[in-house]
Parts: C-alpha cells; sequence; structure tokens
C-alpha cells in the first residue's frame, strides 16, 4: 500500500496553509501546483525544509503544471481570485469560473478516481462547476464551506460564553453567503442546547456576525480573505475521507432532491468518508429555517444560472 497522495492548486494563502496542515498531519505527500512560477516551487520546499524541524515525514513537491498531480487520492482546489474589502464572493465568478472549469478538467484527465474539494468563491457555484467539468459522479466532488460557517459560530459561542470550543458543537446549512443559515436548535455546549445558555437576542447577534464572518476578515487584512480556518475546514475533510473516518461535517454537495432542493451544489450535513460523500443527512426543519434555506438556495440558483452552462 503506498502513501496517500494530496494535490493542491493554487498556492496562495489558503492552498499553501493547507499544504502546511496536510504535511504537519502526515495525510500523504502532498503536491503544491500554481500558474506563478517558482511559488508553489518555493513554498514546497520552504515546507519540506521544515519537516526535520517538526518531525513530519511527507513529501512535498510544487509544480507549475499538473503533471505532478497524476494519480491524486485526493484534490484540493483553492486555484482563484480572492475577495477585496467592499465585494461579495459574487463579484469573483466571472474570473475564477474560467479558473476552475479548466482545472477540474485538468484535474480529472490526470486523477480520475481522485475526490475533489473545492474551496474557490463563490463556493457553490465553483463546486457546481468543478463537478460539470470533471464529469466525475456527485460523490466525489464537493465543497468546502460548512466547516468554516461552523468553526466561527463555535468560536463566537467559545468567547461569548468563556468556555473551551472543544466542545462546542454546531450545525450549519446553506449556500456560502450572508444567506447562509446557522441552526442554533441544532447547537450545543457539552450536550446543553444552546438556547438554555444563551438568549435570543445575544444568539442572534452571534448569527449576524457567523454570517457576515469572512467579510469581517476580509475587512481586517484590507488585502485578500481569510486562510487558516478555511484551509483547516478543507483539510478536515481530506482527513475524513483518506482515513475513512465516516465523519458528520456540513459540506457542499450536489442535491438530487434533498431539503426539495435539484440540481443545485448546497451545504448540507454529510457522511464522509473514503468513497467521498457517502449519505446526505436531511434534518427536520421548521417552517422558519425552511424559509431560510429557500432564501439561500434562491441565490446559489441565480449564480449558477450565471454560469451559462
Ligand atoms: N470556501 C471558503 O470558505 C473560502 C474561504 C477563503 C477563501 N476562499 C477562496 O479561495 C480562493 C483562494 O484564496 P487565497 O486567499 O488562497 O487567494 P490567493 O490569491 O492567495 O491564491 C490563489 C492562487 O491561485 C493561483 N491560480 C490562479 N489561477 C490558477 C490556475 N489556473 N492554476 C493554478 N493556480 C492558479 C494564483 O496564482 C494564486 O497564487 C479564493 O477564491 C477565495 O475567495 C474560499
Amino acid at each position: 500500500m503506498g502513501r496517500k497522495k494530496i494535490s493542491i492548486i493554487g498556492a496562495g494563502f489558503v492552498g499553501a496553509t493547507a499544504a502546511h496542515w496536510a504535511a504537519e498531519k502526515e495525510l500523504g505527500d502532498v503536491v503544491l501546483v500554481d500558474i506563478i512560477e517558482g511559488l508553489p516551487q518555493g513554498k514546497a520546499l520552504d515546507l519540506f525544509e521544515a519537516s526535520p524541524i517538526e518531525g513530519f515525514d511527507a513529501r512535498v513537491i510544487g509544480a507549475s503544471g499538473f503533471e505532478e498531480t497524476r494519480n491524486s487520492d485526493v484534490v484540493i482546489i483553492t486555484s482563484g481570485v480572492p475577495r477585496k474589502p467592499g465585494m461579495s464572493r459574487e463579484d469573483l465568478l466571472d474570473i475564477n469560473k474560467k479558473i476552475i472549469g479548466s482545472v477540474a478538467a485538468q484535474v480529472a484527465e490526470r486523477s480520475p478516481n481522485a475526490i475533489l474539494i473545492i474551496v474557490t468563491n463563490p463556493l457553490d457555484t465553483m463546486t457546481y462547476l468543478a463537478l460539470k467539468r470533471s464529469g466525475f459522479p456527485k460523490e466525489r466532488v464537493m465543497g468546502m464551506a460548512g466547516i468554516l460557517d461552523t468553526a466561527r459560530f463555535r468560536a463566537f459561542i467559545a468567547m461569548e460564553l468563556g468556555v473551551s470550543v472543544e466542545d462546542i458543537q454546531a450545525l450549519l446549512l446553506g449556500g456560502h453567503g450572508d444567506e447562509m443559515v446557522p441552526l442554533p436548535r441544532y447547537t450545543s455546549v457539552s450536550g446543553i442546547p444552546l438556547t438554555q445558555l444563551l438568549s435570543k437576542e445575544v444568539i442572534d447577534r452571534l448569527v449576524d456576525r457567523t454570517r457576515k464572518g469572512g467579510g469581517e476578515i476580509v475587512n481586517l487584512l484590507k488585502t485578500g480573505s481569510a486562510f487558516y480556518a478555511p484551509s483547516a475546514g478543507a483539510i478536515q475533510m481530506a482527513e475524513a475521507i483518506l482515513k475513512d473516518k465516516k465523519r458528520i461535517l456540513p459540506c457542499c454537495a450536489y442535491l438530487e432532491g434533498e431539503y426539495g432542493l435539484k440540481d443545485i451544489c448546497f451545504g448540507v450535513p454529510v457522511k464522509l468518508g473514503v468513497k467521498g460523500i457517502e449519505s446526505i443527512i436531511e434534518l427536520a426543519l421548521t417552517e422558519d429555517e425552511k424559509k431560510l434555506v429557500a432564501k439561500s438556495a434562491d441565490g446559489v440558483r441565480k449564480s449558477i444560472a450565471e454560469l451559462k452552462l
């Protein structure tokens, strides 16, 4: 049994940080790809040179083309432009659709059995595009957003209560935009429902901050968007797949009737294992939650229509 191979397309902030987490966790060998000559090679070599100090054993190489990605087990796609202050994720669509369309096809040709994890924004739309361009079955193409959005919600709850992030379980549905649907009803602190620990006003404030969490970081950084937590989210998905962990995580998945939605990539809880998305979990929702889901889905549908596939 050989070592697992993880290719990461885009060696910018998210891609390079994902390579760092993957190598440190020894998930397998890592190939970092970028169109900027020298960037992936330099970052990969630097990361590999950290391995004797940190004591991780993973081969890390950089490449300017896709040949080195051949026969990858998992490919994480982060190539494309990030937001600047004042931009929405949708503003990235025109540029990023050209990049993702071509990258997904080139990756799929060389790694026909891989599982693709998309990170590039607008996330749900880029996941849909990668699914179509790769020609892969729906269980092998997914997007990372729900883990990040949920992690933000969990972080804000931990800060508010002054407790460990480790004890907070949360769930969230919907597209990766400001219309995402955090679910306080499905959120708990060591099993204690959140609604018993915080007032509705406070929960609403934390939900609002979660919805705008990406923008909060963009406004602070001014020249780019978040990358530590997004890359950690992508690696959590890769780890669940490579180790066949059967984790239940919120991911962007292709829906064929689940939640009453069809032909759309949308954030839902899934079971992640060696086959990719092994099942989609349908939650019982209140009428209000259903309305929020429908609104979020409308936004994603409009964005997918912009692809004009
Ligand atoms: N899903 C999420 O939750 C989430 C979170 C954060 C960022 N993002 C998105 O991830 C993407 C990357 O963000 P970043 O901060 O790493 O940006 P970045 O600018 O630091 O890196 C992107 C890299 O992609 C490279 N690239 C462009 N076209 C390419 C191609 N055809 N092949 C290979 N590489 C190519 C660029 O040269 C650049 O180095 C953005 O679209 C951003 O909006 C998504």
